[in-house]
């Protein structure tokens, strides 16, 4: 009997590896889209409407500088590019295994991942006629858990929203080699060392429908502004900090360290929080995931205040 039920034991134990290595094989999540989240989601839709993000998806393309920075890295359309497309466009495909083509510029999930593997998971609240209202907190709990895992990226993974938007707009996606970024810099293609967290996403990007109110798009506090803040400089030299590993070419390294100058100045203010001083240290995204634990629901106002961006300079 013990030796069969050890022979059952290993063989379950060899089912199991197996099921747990094949998703490595498996195609990455593609995404499915701005139109499959609309339905339920009218509200951030519409303000997502009104972005550059949305916008530039007409334009950006028949930009003057867009012809010559494509040409740079050997291309002929931008919208042809998956160079390009990784951070212009967001690229759905109508089957598995088709060819993706552009059809929006960044959408909801350029920021919240991209979700053939979650979006089942995310609408199921406890079997197929279960209703939100329906749901028990332990299945809610489970359900988070298991979207997270298949790739979805919460509102409370603020962290890693703002990882997408550095691997942008910080021009340090993972999947770019250093001869491209080299041949686009060099073809002048804009690294703004400027981008700040509060003021590019409190502006036309914000969207907060939360209960209790869901119908209005709450603003922050000044409180959850000093937080953001301090979360947007520690991703942004964790994400210069990395980056300068990337291309040696001078133009990229010159703006990567001004992200990573600017970065420590406004960080080095935060004198209350020790992760701080430990993540200048050590500019790791695991110090940095520390930083934003510890200062979870602070008010950080007194010292980093006078560097949040004024509203009427929110993008
Ligand atoms: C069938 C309806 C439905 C669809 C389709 C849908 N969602 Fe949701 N989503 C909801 C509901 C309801 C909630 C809030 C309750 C919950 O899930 O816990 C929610 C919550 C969320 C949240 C988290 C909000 C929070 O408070 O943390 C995010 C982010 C989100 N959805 C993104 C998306 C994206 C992106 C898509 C499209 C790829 C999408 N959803 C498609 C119904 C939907
Ligand atoms: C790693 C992300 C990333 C990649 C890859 C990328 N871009 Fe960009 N691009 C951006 C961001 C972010 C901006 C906005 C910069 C700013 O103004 O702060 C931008 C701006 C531009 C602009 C200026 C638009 C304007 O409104 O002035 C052009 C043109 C452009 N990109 C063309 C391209 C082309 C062509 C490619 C492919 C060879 C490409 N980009 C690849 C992130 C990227
Ligand atoms: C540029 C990045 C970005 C894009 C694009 C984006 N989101 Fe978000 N989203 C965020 C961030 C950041 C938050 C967290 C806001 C907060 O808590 O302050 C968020 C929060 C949310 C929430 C929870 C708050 C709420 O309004 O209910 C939902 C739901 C959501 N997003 C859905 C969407 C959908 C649907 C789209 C596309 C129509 C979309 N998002 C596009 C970054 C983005
Ligand atoms: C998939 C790549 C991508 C992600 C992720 C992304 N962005 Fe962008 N964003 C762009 C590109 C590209 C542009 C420039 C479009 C153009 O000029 O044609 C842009 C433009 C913007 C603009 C308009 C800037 C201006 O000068 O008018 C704002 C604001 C902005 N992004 C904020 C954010 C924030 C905040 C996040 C994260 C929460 C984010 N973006 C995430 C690619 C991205």
């Amino acid at each position: 009997m013990e030796i069969v039920g050890r022979h059952l034991f290993a063989a379950v134990l060899t089912a199991i590896a197996f099921v747990m290595l094949t998703p490595a094989v498996q195609a990455a999540p593609v995404a499915l889209g701005d139109k499959t989240c609309l339905e339920c989601h009218k509200a951030e839709h519409a303000v997502w409407s009104e972005t550059k993000h949305f916008k530039s998806f007409r334009t950006v393309h028949k930009n003057k500088k867009a012809k010559a920075i494509v040409k740079s890295i050997g291309g002929k359309s931008m919208k042809k590019e998956a160079a390009c497309a990784l951070c212009h466009y967001t690229s759905i495909s109508k089957k598995a295994g088709k060819k993706a083509k552009p059809k929006a510029g960044p959408s909801c999930e350029s920021c919240h991942g991209a979700s053939s593997d979650w979006i089942k998971i995310h609408n199921d609240y406890g079997g197929p006629n279960a209703k939100m209202a329906d749901e028990t907190p332990a299945h809610k709990v489970e359900r988070i858990a298991k979207a997270t895992a298949a790739g979805m990226i919460w509102s409370s993974n603020h962290y890693g929203i703002v990882e997408n938007c550095m691997s942008c707009h910080g021009l340090n996606n993972d999947a770019l080699d250093g001869k491209t970024l080299a041949a686009m810099l060099d073809a002048d293609h804009p690294l703004n060392p400027d981008f700040e967290l509060v003021r590019y996403s409190q502006g036309s990007i914000r969207h907060r429908y939360y209960a209790p109110d869901a119908t209005k798009n709450a603003e922050m506090t000044p409180a959850q502004l000093s937080e953001l803040f301090v979360e947007g400089q520690a991703a942004k030299l964790v994400s210069a900090t990395d980056a300068l590993t990337k291309s040696d070419n001078a133009k990229y390294q010159a703006a990567q360290k001004l992200r990573l100058e600017k970065a420590k100045a406004a960080l080095s203010a935060v004198k209350s929080v020790p992760e701080v001083a430990a993540l200048l240290s050590a500019p790791t995204r695991e110090n940095a995931l520390k930083l934003i634990e510890a200062i979870k629901g602070k008010d950080l106002s007194a010292e980093v205040g006078s560097m949040i961006p004024a509203k009427a300079d929110f993008k």
